[in-house]
């Protein structure tokens, strides 16, 4: 039995946003072929990513010096703890997210530093950082407006690039992505486009 993290990253309503769609067809191919698994939701839109600010800098020097936190503070870390470990706990993780701007929505990014903890999902070593995470499988389910897996536009391409590489630095080389692309391009094209994708979610669901 499984234990499956799904990481929504979209604020949008979720008829209209085709990464949510898309996650929801791999999620219920996912669910029909592993019934007793287990699928937590974290909607980071919806609930508290604390971010990297001053209290959470402030809090890790004082943990460092062994001093006594704000409440504040203990609150932010404690919630960063909190996150962490249901990374960890998790044996699979499912993104979704879109592209914004050739990068993902801030809250990614809040949501990686609040994983990305020296001493839980990777060490210093005298040979560089090592990852800590290595036994999980990852998936995003990302949707584009334009195209950036081929032509012009893969120059571009930070999103999925990026996510790649920071669960390869926590030791996660089990990483897959599926993209619906190019719906804002074409928008004639945009629910055949979303229908090709969503017909690979459920092949890569299947086997996840
Ligand atoms: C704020 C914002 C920024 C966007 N930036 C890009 C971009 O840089 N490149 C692109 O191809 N599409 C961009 N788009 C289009 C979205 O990637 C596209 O609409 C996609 O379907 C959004 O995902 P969703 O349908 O899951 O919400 C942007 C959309 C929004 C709302």
């Amino acid at each position: 039995m499984a234990n499956v993290l799904y990481v929504k990253v979209n604020p949008q309503v979720d008829e209209a946003s085709f990464s949510t769609r898309l996650a929801q067809v791999f999620l219920d191919e996912y669910q029909t072929a592993n019934p007793n698994d287990t699928v937590t939701t974290l909607d980071v839109y919806k609930e508290t990513i604390p971010l990297i600010d001053g209290d959470v800098l402030q809090a890790w020097g004082k943990a460092g010096a062994g001093q006594e936190l704000t409440a504040v503070e203990a609150e932010k870390v404690a919630r960063m703890n909190e996150l962490v470990d249901q990374f960890l706990q998790a044996d699979k993780v499912v993104f979704s997210a879109p592209m914004w701007n050739l990068s993902y929505p801030p809250l990614m990014k809040a949501y990686i530093d609040n994983i990305l903890i020296a001493g839980k999902t990777f060490k210093y070593t005298e040979n560089g950082p090592v990852g800590l995470a290595g036994d999980k499988k990852v998936v995003v389910l990302e949707a584009r407006g334009g195209i950036y897996t081929e032509g012009p536009g893969a120059e571009l391409e930070f999103t999925q690039r990026y996510l790649r590489t920071v669960m390869g630095f926590i030791g996660i080389q089990d990483f897959q992505l599926v993209v619906s692309e190019g719906m804002a391009a074409t928008p004639a094209e945009a629910e055949n486009i979303f229908a090709k994708a969503a017909e690979e979610a459920k092949t890569v669901a299947k086997t996840f």
